[in-house]
C-alpha cells in the first residue's frame, strides 16, 4: 500500500492539531520560561492523568520492539521523563511505552541557563540541557519502587563533564548500565548521540566499541540494548555505528536524536541566532529523521528493530516511520505544541489510517514506496 494513499489532501505538512482547551491552556503556558513550563508539566502530569483518556488498545496498534510487546507503538522520547517520576500514570495519556532519561553515572545541573526555547511558528524547540538530571543511582531507585503503567525503558548517556571522557567516560555509561540492569525494563537505550555535551555526538567506533563490549558482558540478563543515532551522522559515521552495533549484538536503533542544523526553518535568523547552540527537534527535524530511518533500515541486520523519533506529531506521520522500517515511534516536542492528548489523537488516527489500507502494524513495516 503506498503511503501516498493517506497523505495530508493539500501535500503540506499541516500545523500540529490541538484541542480548544489546550490551544487556551498553552498560551499561559508559552508565557512562562519554557523550562519552568516543563517542571509544571512534570508536577502536573500524575493528577491530569485521571482527566484523560487512555490507555489506549487495538489489535492493530500492537507491536513488539525487540520481542517486547507494545499495546500501542506510541512511546515517550528521552528527555521529557529524565528522572523517571512519571512511569505510574503515562499509559493514561495513551502512550504504549516510555524511554526514562537520558540517565547519567553522575548526577549533574546540565549547561547555565538559559538553555530551552521555543520557536512557535515552527512548531520546535531549541534545547542545550547538557544531561541535567539526578544521576543513575537515585533514579534507579525511583524506579525500583514504582508501579510501571506500561512498558518502560531507560536511556543512558555520559555523564556530561570536561573531565568524563576516554576510559572514564566509559565507566560512567557502564556505571549507569549497573544500576538499571535488574530492573523490570522493556529495553535500554544507548545515547551516542547528544549533541549538547562537551565533546558532541559520539564520533569513535572504538570508544563505542568499548561501550558496546562492556554493556554486552554487564548485561546477564539479556536486557534488549538499543542504539540511538544522529540525524546528523554521516553515512561513513552510521555504517561503521550500525557494523558495531551488529557485532555487540545490540537489538535496535532509536532513529534518532535531535539535530545541529537549522536549515528551512521560518522563525528569523537573528532570533535563532539568538538562541545560540543546541539541538533542533519538533517539525522542521522529520524529514531528517525520516531519511535516518530510512538509511538505517537499509543497512541493518534482519532482526534488528527500529523506533522512529523526530517531528511525529500525527497519524500520518507515525504511519509514514513505521511505512519506512520503524516498529514504533517516539515524541517529545510535539506534546508542547499539541497537548498531552496528542498520543491518543495519533493512535486513533494511525488505527484509521491502517483500517483504511486494511493494514496492521506488522505489515505495514517498511511498506513506503511499494506498491499494493
Ligand atoms: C528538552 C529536550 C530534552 C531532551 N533530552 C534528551 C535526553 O536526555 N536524551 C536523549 O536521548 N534525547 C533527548 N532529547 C531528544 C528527544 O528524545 C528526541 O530524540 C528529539 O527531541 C526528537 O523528537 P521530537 O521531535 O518528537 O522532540 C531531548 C529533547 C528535548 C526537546
Amino acid at each position: 500500500m503506498s503511503v501516498a494513499t493517506v497523505e495530508p489532501k493539500n501535500g503540506q505538512q499541516t500545523a500540529i492539531s490541538a484541542p480548544l482547551w489546550y490551544r487556551s491552556l498553552r498560551s499561559l503556558l508559552f508565557r512562562m520560561d519554557p523550562e519552568e513550563a516543563h517542571t509544571l508539566a512534570i508536577k502536573l502530569a500524575p493528577l491530569a492523568a485521571g482527566l484523560a483518556g487512555g490507555p489506549f488498545e487495538d489489535d492493530c496498534l500492537a507491536t513488539s520492539v525487540a520481542g517486547i510487546k507494545f499495546a500501542n507503538p506510541v512511546g515517550l522520547a528521552a528527555g521529557f521523563d529524565k528522572n523517571g517520576r512519571l512511569t505510574g500514570c503515562l499509559a493514561s495519556f495513551g502512550f504504549g511505552f516510555a524511554e526514562v532519561g537520558s540517565i547519567t553515572g553522575q548526577s549533574s545541573a546540565g549547561n547555565p541557563k538559559p538553555r530551552l526555547f521555543r520557536l512557535v511558528e515552527d512548531e520546535a524547540v531549541i534545547n542545550r540541557l547538557g544531561l541535567n538530571g539526578e544521576g543513575a543511582d537515585v533514579v534507579a531507585r525511583r524506579l525500583a519502587a514504582a508501579n510501571f503503567s506500561l512498558p518502560v525503558a531507560v536511556n543512558i548517556a555520559k555523564t556530561n563533564h570536561p573531565s568524563i571522557k576516554g576510559e572514564k567516560g566509559i565507566a560512567d555509561m557502564l556505571h549507569s548500565f549497573e544500576c538499571i540492569k535488574d530492573l523490570p525494563l522493556a529495553f535500554i537505550t544507548l545515547n551516542a548521540s547528544c549533541p549538547n555535551t562537551h565533546e558532541g555526538i559520539m564520533q569513535e567506533t572504538e570508544e563505542l566499541d568499548q561501550i558496546l563490549a562492556g554493556v554486552q558482558k554487564l548485561n546477564s540478563r539479556n536486557l534488549p540494548v538499543l542504539l540511538k543515532l544522529s540525524p546528523d551522522s554521516t553515512p561513513e559515521l552510521l555504517e561503521t555505528f550500525v557494523a558495531s552495533a551488529c557485532k555487540y549484538g545490540i537489538k535496535g536503533y532509536v532513529l534518532g536524536n535531535t539535530t545541529t542544523t537549522r536549515g528551512g526553518l521560518s522563525t528569523k535568523a537573528e532570533s535563532v541566532q539568538s538562541m545560540g547552540n543546541g539541538g533542533l527537534s519538533g517539525r522542521p527535524l522529520k524529514a531528517k529523521a525520516l531519511d535516518l530511518v530510512k538509511r538505517v533500515y537499509q543497512i541493518k541486520q534482519h532482526d534488528q528493530d527500529i523506533i522512529g523519533c523526530g517531528g511525529i506529531a500525527s497519524g500520518f506521520d507515525a504511519y509514514e516511520f513505521i511505512a519506512s522500517g520503524a516498529r514504533a515511534v517516539e515524541l517529545y516536542t510535539g506534546l508542547i505544541y499539541g497537548g498531552p492528548d496528542l498520543p491518543l489523537r495519533i493512535n486513533r488516527e494511525l488505527s484509521s489510517i491502517l483500517k483504511k489500507n486494511k493494514q496492521t502494524i506488522a505489515t505495514a513495516i517498511g511498506t513506503a514506496g511499494k506498491s499494493a
